[in-house]
């Protein structure tokens, strides 16, 4: 397969930036009263509104021909079809079995996986419902009002971020905490007002050796026993999800009370499995089923529809304008909801986990960028945090917006305020304010002459800085499944047009591999020489102060 910058839509596209960065999107809007309409889709009540972009259909048909000629649409077809695609691992990628609510089969090796799936996700619905209806009693007899989940990454953050965002569906009297850093302050500050007769930890590890999780869970047994006299109390409290049934019997827990899931699953792609068995304690599982089903209506969309009117691989394309043509090097996740708090934090790992990476498929160095640096947070914060950069600063931001419509509280005028603020600044963005309406501004406020010029510049907005909105009605399950599944296809459609394997992490493994010599070398009193000298420094100052 040719490099993408080999490829002809590549140099085409080149030199056509050339013409689209000497153009405002003002102007776009000035010459095309109807551009909202021809730049937006709406899948049921979601609307992706993608005007507000440095595009036209030139740059658009130029972005789908590089999709063509990089077999966008045959890496898709493979993908849901379960051929081995992550190929360091040699494993399918196949978190859209997991939520195929049609249920039609999906083979791996010639076995179809989904038996498997709807079993795991029974199991998941007995659990739940014995949790939620106290059928399921902690080993004095009492109800179980507190859930603790372990995981970390992948096993952590889609779960957290559901069950935030979904906290309108959680029940007051049952509360679902995450303990994720092997900071022993996020497990003691998360226990210590709790209540081991009515406490529940979920272990949640595919590979239940991550050191964080495993230190985690062994700490929360130690608490849980040191208040308990038989050993068999453990059953009624910690269950685990897992790929390891050998780890997680060695650990004690009992592997009836174990969660499957499987190789095919990535981390950050777990939320769906019976990783998200919190989220199915926390608001039952008809509200997980709904979430499934939101993700597998974006899959159906995905896979199916034309390149021109598929979200993910518009949403996708775009970022590679900018991320490749324009120099950009992140991307902003802005939901202006409050329940979207983490949202950042998880498409931070589901973006950069994946695409982090230097080399194709083939192994061969690239010479062009690939995927970008995610942050953000709720709104309105963001606006009176990091915005100003995106306004004025030197670095192109692109911008993504989501917000509903309605909201699930009725304090007058929040909501409004909330929802002004968000469409205000796609505004600005994209508009921003030239020198010379600065200027006539501050002549109507009688400033004076000699400082016109000067504040006449720091009050322009060059504007031009592109954004996506999404808004729909309100973030309900469904709408939730549908807009992280939006963001796992955009991902897949940017790491298959860079020829790299979104699906492996082998970043994340030096680190862990140096942890270890350097908790060695952390023992002891003697002087550590084996490392460079900054390294040494860091270890012998630590020694001298603990
Ligand atoms: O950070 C590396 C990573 O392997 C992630 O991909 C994964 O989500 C996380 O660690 C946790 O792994 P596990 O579920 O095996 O504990």
């Amino acid at each position: 397969m040719a490099r993408c910058t080999q490829l002809p839509a590549w140099q085409v596209l080149q030199e056509h930036q050339w013409e689209i960065a000497r153009q405002h999107m003002r102007d776009l809007f000035s010459a095309d009263p109807n551009r909202f309409e021809r730049y937006s889709i709406r899948l049921d009540d979601l609307l992706f509104d993608y005007s507000k972009n440095r595009i036209t259909d030139k740059t658009l048909g130029l972005l789908f021909d590089l999709a063509h000629q990089a077999g966008l649409q045959e890496k898709i077809a493979a993908m849901f079809r379960g051929d081995r695609i992550n190929n360091t691992e040699k494993r399918a990628v196949l978190h859209t079995a997991l939520r195929n609510r049609s249920n039609r089969p999906v083979l791996v090796d010639g076995v179809d996986v989904m038996p498997g799936v709807n079993r795991v996700l029974h199991q998941m619905r007995l659990f739940s419902e014995a949790i939620r209806s106290h059928e399921w009693r902690g080993y004095t007899g009492k109800p179980i009002s507190n859930v603790v989940h372990i995981g970390i990454g992948g096993s952590d953050l889609g779960p957290k971020m559901v069950v935030k965002a979904l906290t309108p569906y959680c029940r007051p009297e049952l509360r679902v905490h995450f303990v994720s850093n092997v900071d022993e302050a996020d497990l003691v500050e998360t226990i210590k007002n709790l209540d081991r007769e009515t406490t529940l930890f979920i272990v949640a590890s595919k590979t239940f050796t991550t050191q964080e999780t495993m230190t985690n869970a062994l700490s929360a047994r130690e608490w849980f026993m040191a208040g308990v006299e038989s050993k068999d109390a453990i059953a009624k409290h910690f269950v685990a999800v897992s790929t390891n049934a050998e780890k997680v019997e060695a650990f004690g827990i009992d592997t009836k009370n174990m969660f499957e899931f499987w190789d095919w699953v990535g981390g950050r792609y777990s939320l769906w499995s019976a990783i998200g068995l919190p989220i199915a304690v926390a608001v039952g599982m008809d509200n997980f089923e709904l979430l499934l089903a939101g993700a597998h209506k974006v899959d159906e969309h995905f896979r199916t529809e034309p390149l021109e009117r598929n979200i993910p691989v518009l949403m996708g394309l775009v970022g590679i304008w900018y991320n490749n043509f324009f120099g950009a090097q992140t991307q902003a996740i802005l939901p202006y909801d409050q329940y979207l708090d983490f949202l950042a934090d998880h498409l931070q790992q589901a973006d950069m986990e994946s695409n982090g990476k230097s080399v194709d498929v083939e192994g061969k160095r690239l010479d062009y960028d690939t995927g970008p640096v995610i942050f953000g947070q709720a709104g309105t914060n963001g606006q009176h945090a990091f915005y100003q950069l995106i306004h004025q600063g030197s670095k192109l931001v692109p911008c993504d917006f989501l917000a509903a419509a309605q909201s699930h509280h009725h304090l007058g005028g929040h909501h409004e305020a909330l929802l002004s603020n968000f469409i205000a600044q796609t505004e600005a963005l994209m508009r921003g304010k030239t020198t010379e309406e600065a200027r006539a501004e501050l002549v109507a406020e009688g400033v004076q002459e000699e400082c016109l010029d000067m504040l006449a510049m720091a009050k322009t907005f060059p504007g031009n800085k592109p954004s996506n909105s999404f808004l729909y009605q309100s973030l309900n399950p469904e709408t939730l499944g549908a807009l992280i599944a939006l963001y796992e296809h955009k991902v897949f459609v940017q790491g298959a047009i860079w020829n790299i394997n979104s699906f492996d992490q082998m970043g994340v493994e030096l680190g862990k591999q140096l942890a270890k010599t350097v908790l060695k070398d952390m023992t002891g009193d003697e002087l550590v020489t084996a490392h460079d000298s900054s390294t040494n420094g860091l270890l012998n100052y630590y020694k001298s102060l603990r």
